[in-house]
């Protein structure tokens, strides 16, 4: 399974569909936002659903708090709560951005 994350230009591979998305992420060495340490109590590790939402799993009681918060939106989910089962292009929102890297679609600075 892909993860492609567009305004990163980046192909993550997937091996796993039992990892979450938050460890496949930080395996292949990619630096990614998360505050909680991946328990589903922040937002911080959100991404954007471009495509391939069929191929995520369902919702988790964090997500469906933080959705009914209104803190995560329709097209988000948290990387450390999902599982894939195939191919995702995502976009990463700009309040999930390091400040120390270079996304195609700009970047935040204080
Ligand atoms: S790392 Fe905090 S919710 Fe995912």
């Amino acid at each position: 399974m892909n993860f492609i994350i567009q305004n990163l230009d980046r192909n993550i591979t997937v091996a796993n569909t039992e990892t979450s998305l938050l460890l496949a992420i930080h395996q292949s060495g990619t630096d990614w936002m998360q505050s909680c340490g991946g328990k589903g109590r922040c937002t911080t590790c959100k991404f954007a659903v471009l495509s391939g939402v069929e191929n995520i799993s369902a919702l988790s009681p964090a997500e469906k708090k933080y959705r009914q918060q209104g803190a995560l939106l329709q097209t988000e989910r948290l990387a450390c709560q999902v599982r894939l089962t195939g191919d995702v292009t995502a976009l990463i929102p700009k309040e999930s951005k390091l400040p120390h890297i270079n996304y195609l679609d700009g970047n935040i600075k204080p």
